[in-house]
């Protein structure tokens, strides 16, 4: 199958990269989506793939949720839902940046049983059960947080760079939202790439193109949208190293912002409650938990009908202690959902359009998100594009997410992986806005950034009338989603009037203000750049080229592709304040304030996992000190132990185990550790008696050993040394070294004889007259007095010069000169 060739080449690429660099920071790359997250790590030596979860699962729910103080996420997260639907959050996508007021948000409210709340910058927050309140930035935070955690643990170090996906159609607000959570949650946006392009990365990866660019439709069917991306490839050669290229160009983009598998899911659940209602009278719309118990189960009655056609909805105790049981057909979801079907396959044809290519032109449309496996989708899809342009050659849930990786990876350049460029584009239309200058006037709109703008582009706005401070607003031109705003930001210019009048005066001619506007490579616009610009002439002020414009009533404005125009002398800087007021990103304080609440959320988790262990070292502690009192009389902690060391410990553990399940219940982690250290304290003597006793022969022995060692080696050097002096040769020792070391081994022997007689006569249960750990430590003494002996070098012989003519047989004056050099330990 193809997606064992993709594999392959992963771990290729993984080895390759080990090869370059080593002590390199890892990347993580996130999708984030309505229902499931999937993450991927990059880091030199670990093979690049998928995380897995504490479960070694391949996706993890989106959800975070509360069981009293423990939180949870993930699968655990969302089915609490039904039993504390106020502290479950799931499909939290839906709120991410979309204003109170939005069609978003009353979806969510129709499809989630969480209560949303209005916060201070009019968008989301959620309340827990409790009262405590969440912003969706924050608890979706947390969630990354959680997966920061899980790549941690594969990377063994700290992880900071992320690459995050988000749909295509994500307008600033959204992808503001993003990037918010992301610095809550302690990492760093290394780039946002939308899903389309991402998995576009992933499809190249292990394919070679022509220089005819190819044309396919990357089919993203979501849990909250469907989006359609027209994408090309085609090798290129780098103009100055000569090298292939992959290049990607996104060519349009499609999308449905309110189709898709949650849809379904609303949908079904909608036959079940008016089954319930039907069969049972009862509003079960009123009650949380059987709202939450029906979603769960129509997510999977649905899975079920993608293969049969009827299903059994069953659901105990589902709400009013009625145990609920309808059969569905397929055919009836499918009724349902007829309205949707045209939809399915709408955002390919758009796309097309954007991208001005017809159907014919396109190679293959590949499927991918989890809700392009529901037949109805599917069928929708494949009756538009015909079945024989369908792919199904990416893996569905994980190509965006790997396609994520790898652009990461590329972006922090540390690592040597396939050369791949992507160009993408801007799906809106934004356009700038300002008074015009003439006093009261109207507003002018110019489009900046028009639909398919590319990615990573600068526009510089020149104004020739301005002679005032005076605002730019940035704004969509169209509406992007029910009830979002159209402005973006405004952009406050000041200081124009010094700035002119000084280039007036330094004698530049009709000095201009120059605004440079910016689309990054993650989609967001800004105005990057305010400067007052004039050509300062220098000899004849004569016919200068400013008649563009200049008489006309309407202000002319220019766009000048990037160009820097960076000459010291005429350029003045100006003063730029960027003012949100719609939805405004979140502010330095107010992420450094989530920062902190999620910190001591975490902080608080570990010290009561602490306290939790505490607790239950000592509760099992106890246990085991009761199991040792109960144990027979053979057993060692019986036989070094006398009765009332024994009773001290039962009183002590009767105390302690009433106290645990009474005071202790609510005690701290140090006041448990303090209790088990009382209890030890008892314990401890009766344990070291029974090692000492199963050490005390080794120990012994090797005492004994060292004392016969050196009893032989003085017996022999004894000897050598009166044979050497009888020769009138140099010796190694003195007689007084070794007379040293016998005093050592004596002292050694009497220490150790004494020990061992006192030994003989202590019970067992009483403490040793002799520690192991003492005849161990002189043992070492001896033998380290032993061995610099031993060690010791032989004396050379002076040698006495030929010519003196009595080195035969003259005697020689045996110190002079050859005194062993005595040790000085
Ligand atoms: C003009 O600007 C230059 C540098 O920007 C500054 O040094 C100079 O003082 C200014 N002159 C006037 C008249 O503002
Ligand atoms: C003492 O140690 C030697 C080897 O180091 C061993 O052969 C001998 O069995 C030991 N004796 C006892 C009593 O442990
Ligand atoms: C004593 O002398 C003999 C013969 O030279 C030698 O083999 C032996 O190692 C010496 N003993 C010591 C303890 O140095
Ligand atoms: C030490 O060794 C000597 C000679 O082998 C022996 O007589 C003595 O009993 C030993 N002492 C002990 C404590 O083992
Ligand atoms: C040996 O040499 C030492 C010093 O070098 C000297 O003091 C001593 O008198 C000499 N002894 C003989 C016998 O030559």
């Amino acid at each position: 199958m193809h997606f064992t060739s993709l594999r392959r080449a992963l771990c290729i690429f993984a080895v390759v990269s080990t090869l370059f660099e080593l002590s390199l920071a890892a990347v993580l790359a996130i999708d984030y989506g309505t229902d499931w997250m999937k993450a991927s790590l990059m880091k030199p030596g670990v093979p690049f793939d998928v995380l897995l979860n504490k479960d070694s699962k391949r996706k993890i729910q989106s959800s975070v949720a509360w069981k009293r103080d423990d939180r949870l996420f993930g699968t655990d997260a969302a089915n609490l839902a039904s039993r504390f639907p106020s502290d479950s959050f799931s499909s939290l996508k839906l709120l991410q940046g979309a204003p109170f007021d939005s069609g978003s948000v009353s979806y969510f409210t129709q499809i989630s049983t969480s209560d949303v709340v209005k916060n201070t910058r009019s968008s989301v927050s959620l309340r827990q059960g409790g009262g405590t309140e969440w912003s969706t930035e924050e608890l979706i935070a947390m969630q990354l947080s959680y997966v920061k955690k899980l790549a941690e643990d594969v990377a063994g170090e700290l992880v900071r760079d992320v690459v995050v996906t988000v749909p295509p159609y994500y307008t600033q607000f959204e992808r503001d939202a993003v990037a918010d959570a992301i610095e809550i949650a302690g990492l760093k946006t290394l780039a946002l790439i939308n899903d389309g392009s991402a998995v576009a990365i992933n499809y190249a990866m292990t394919r070679t193109f022509s220089p005819t660019p190819e044309y396919h439709v990357i089919y993203d069917a979501g849990a909250s949208s469907i989006r359609a991306t027209v994408v090309s490839f085609a090798s290129a050669e780098d103009p100055k190293t000569k090298a292939q290229f992959t290049q990607i160009s996104v060519l349009g983009v499609g999308f449905d912002r309110s189709t898709g598998g949650t849809e379904l899911d609303r949908r079904l659940r909608e036959i079940l409650i008016e089954a319930f209602v039907n069969k049972h009278k009862r509003d079960i719309r009123r009650d949380k938990r059987g709202m939450a118990k029906l979603w769960k189960e129509a997510g999977r009655i649905k899975t079920i009908l993608s293969a049969n056609s009827d299903a059994m909805a069953t659901v105990e105790s589902v709400a009013f202690d009625i145990d609920f049981k309808a059969k569905i057909t397929r055919a009836q979801f499918e009724k349902s959902c007829e309205g949707l079907n045209g939809r399915f396959a709408q955002p390919i044809y758009d796309a097309l359009a954007n991208a001005g290519l017809s159907l014919d032109s396109i190679a293959s449309v590949i499927l991918t998100g989890g809700s392009s496996r529901t037949p109805m989708i599917q069928t929708a899809v494949r009756t538009a594009v015909g079945d024989d342009r369908i792919a199904l050659n990416v893996n569905a849930d994980e190509a965006a997410v790997l396609g994520a990786g790898l652009y990461g990876a590329s972006l922090s350049r540390q690592f040597k992986t396939k050369d791949i460029r992507i160009t993408d584009i801007l799906p809106h239309e934004v356009q700038a806005s300002y008074f015009a200058s003439a006093p009261g006037s109207r507003t002018i709109h110019s489009l900046i950034f028009p639909r398919g703008s590319k990615h990573g582009t600068k526009k510089t706005l020149s104004f020739n009338k301005r002679k005032e401070d005076f605002s730019l607003w940035l704004d969509y031109k169209n509406e992007v989603a029910p009830g979002f705003p159209r402005e973006i930001l405004e952009a406050q210019i000041s200081g124009v009037a010094d700035a002119l009048g000084n280039l007036t005066e330094r004698g530049a001619v009709d000095p201009v203000v120059k605004v440079t506007v910016a689309l990054s490579d993650s989609g967001f616009v800004s105005v990057e750049e305010a400067i007052a610009y004039g050509e300062v002439k220098s000899s004849i002020a004569g016919e200068t080229d400013g008649a563009a414009g200049g008489e006309k009533e309407n202000e002319q404005v220019a766009f000048s592709k990037d160009k820097k125009e960076k000459d010291e002398s005429s350029t003045i800087p100006l003063q730029l304040t960027t003012v949100y007021s719609t939805l405004a990103p979140m502010s330095v304080a107010d992420k450094r304030s989530a920062r902190d609440r999620l910190r001591a959320l975490d902080n608080m988790e570990v010290s009561k996992q602490f306290r939790e262990e505490a607790f239950n070292t000592l509760e099992g502690y106890l246990y085991k000190l009761r199991d040792l009192l109960d144990d027979g009389p053979e057993t060692p902690f019986m036989k070094c132990s006398k009765p009332s060391e024994r009773e001290a410990i039962s009183r002590k553990v009767a105390d302690t185990s009433a106290w645990l399940h009474s005071d202790g219940e609510a005690a701290d982690t140090s006041t448990l550790m303090e209790k088990r250290r009382a209890l030890e304290s008892l314990e401890k003597p009766i344990v070291h008696r029974y090692k000492e006793i199963e050490e005390f022969p080794e120990a012994l022995n090797s005492s004994q050993k060292w004392n016969w060692s050196t009893r032989l080696f003085l017996a022999e050097a004894r000897a050598n040394l009166t044979a050497e002096t009888a020769a009138g040769l140099p010796s190694k020792w003195t007689t007084e070294e070794l007379d040293a070391l016998e005093k050592a081994v004596k002292e050694h022997e009497a220490w150790l004889n004494t020990g061992v007689e006192k030994q003989k006569r202590v019970k067992m249960n009483e403490d040793p007259a002799i520690e192991t750990r003492d005849m161990r430590s002189r043992a070492k003494t001896l033998e380290l007095h032993l061995q610099r002996l031993v060690k010791r070098k032989a004396p050379k012989v002076k040698k006495t010069p030929k010519s003196t003519g009595t080195q035969e047989n003259g005697e020689s004056n045996e110190t002079d000169g050859t005194q062993p050099a005595h040790d000085e330990l």
